[in-house]
């Protein structure tokens, strides 16, 4: 096995190993990539500033996320379809992060159930919520998180209408795969992904078959999406919704310091500034560019995550000296956990702590809540 150094070594092992119409499905954006792409390469507009012959004994990137202590400001961002990317994907990244000390976030969309993941772990984990029109359907999604002893949900607010990633169209995504003449060529060069798959329990979009109204198709992501999802969501419903839960909300999806105001409004305990990782409105601001203008509105009032483009442990920092007080990543977990299984996703999370770890020692900074954008020099496009 060749050593992990860099989140790139995991994907380009991830993408040897899975199923062609899943790494599509990871990794691509809407439309034209604009904004996916823009999602990591704003981050070279931030530099970093040196600092030397400053004390670095006994530093530490632990620190808090919405009152709950973790190992580094950096959670796993719910992702569907995981399962797919691994058997029993979602266990074996919860178990990671877990292990780790670093919060997880179960997607709706995924293939092991809120119910699979908390049998296979011990501590809680998010779960992230799309606002689908069945108010019922709402309130039992709801009691199973609390039952499954989740600390908190994620209301993913910027997905209430699809944004279209032609690759999925072009690739017949769906889940599992249909077995087509290409399906099966292409798989058939997969053999390990297929082996682990076949010798693991078969699960199926475990949060939601059985109990959406008037899906006619749950393993066509697509249809299913736009049969289900809300697209008349509005403020009101999604307060309405956050009662309904009664605890601890971070609503996901927030790119404009006006809706963020509107999240303070409601009532959220955090925001996670994101751009669906540039698959919704291609065109959008990339998410480390609307950061600062959002912190100045809210960031006083409300704990604000960013996610979008995190590659490496200095993407974290420069997210965190602009004010973030945590990230997540998404494709770079699904990375390491395509490539590897459950220590694909340590290793990803070794790998972005290490780099967090030694440049905020190099930038003179020995606490995560030390960190400021004094430690940044800022290109004059990034503004
Ligand atoms: C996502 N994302 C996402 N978000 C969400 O709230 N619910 C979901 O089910 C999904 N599904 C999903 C699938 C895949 C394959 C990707 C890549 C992303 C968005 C995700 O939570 C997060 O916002 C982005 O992944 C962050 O960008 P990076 O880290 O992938 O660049």
């Amino acid at each position: 096995m060749p050593p992990i150094t860099e989140i790139e070594d995991l994907r380009r092992i991830y993408k040897r190993r899975v199923p062609r119409m899943f790494y599509d499905y990871c990794e691509s954006g809407s439309w034209t990539e604009q904004t996916f792409r823009e999602n990591s390469s704003d981050f070279d507009l931030l530099r970093l500033r040196q600092r030397v012959a400053v004390d670095m004994a006994g530093r530490s990137t632990a620190t808090r996320m919405i009152g709950q202590d973790v190992a580094m400001p950096v959670a796993l961002a719910p992702v569907g379809l995981t399962g797919m990317q691994h058997a029993d994907g979602e266990i074996l990244a919860a178990r990671a992060a877990e292990a780790f000390g670093v919060p997880f976030t179960l997607s709706t969309m995924s293939i092991c159930s809120i119910e699979d993941v908390a049998e296979h772990t011990t501590e809680p984990f998010w779960f992230q919520v799309y606002t689908l029109k069945d108010d019922d359907f709402m309130r039992r999604l709801f009691e199973r998180a609390r039952d499954a002893g989740c600390s908190a949900i994620v209301i993913t607010v910027d997905l209430q209408i699809m944004g279209q990633r032609h690759k999925d169209i072009r690739n017949g995504l769906s889940a599992p795969p249909k077995l087509t003449a290409k399906s099966l060529a292409d798989m058939a060069t997969r053999v390990g992904w297929g082996l682990e798959m076949l010798r693991t329990k078969r699960r199926s979009f475990g949060n939601i078959v059985g109990h959406a109204k008037g899906v006619s198709d749950p393993s066509s992501l697509a249809s299913w999406t736009a049969e289900a999802f809300d697209p008349s969501l509005t403020w009101d419903r999604i307060g309405k919704l956050m009662e309904m839960w009664g605890g601890k909300v971070i609503l996901k999806g927030i790119l404009d310091a006006d809706d963020a105001r509107m999240a303070v409004k409601v009532g959220a305990d955090a925001i996670v500034v994101s751009n669906h990782g540039g698959r919704q409105l291609d065109g959008a601001i990339s998410s480390i560019r609307a950061l600062p203008e959002i912190m100045d509105a809210v960031g006083g009032e409300i704990e604000v995550h960013l996610d979008g483009g995190i590659r490496s442990g200095q993407d974290v920092l420069k997210a965190v000296a602009l004010g973030a007080k945590g990230t997540y990543i998404g494709r770079a977990f699904v990375y390491g956990l395509g490539a590897r299984g459950q220590r694909g996703v340590t290793e990803a999370l070794e790998v972005i702590h290490k780099e967090l770890d030694t440049s905020m020692a190099l930038c003179g900074r020995k606490r995560i809540e030390d960190v400021d954008r004094d430690i940044l020099l800022v290109d004059d496009d990034f503004h």
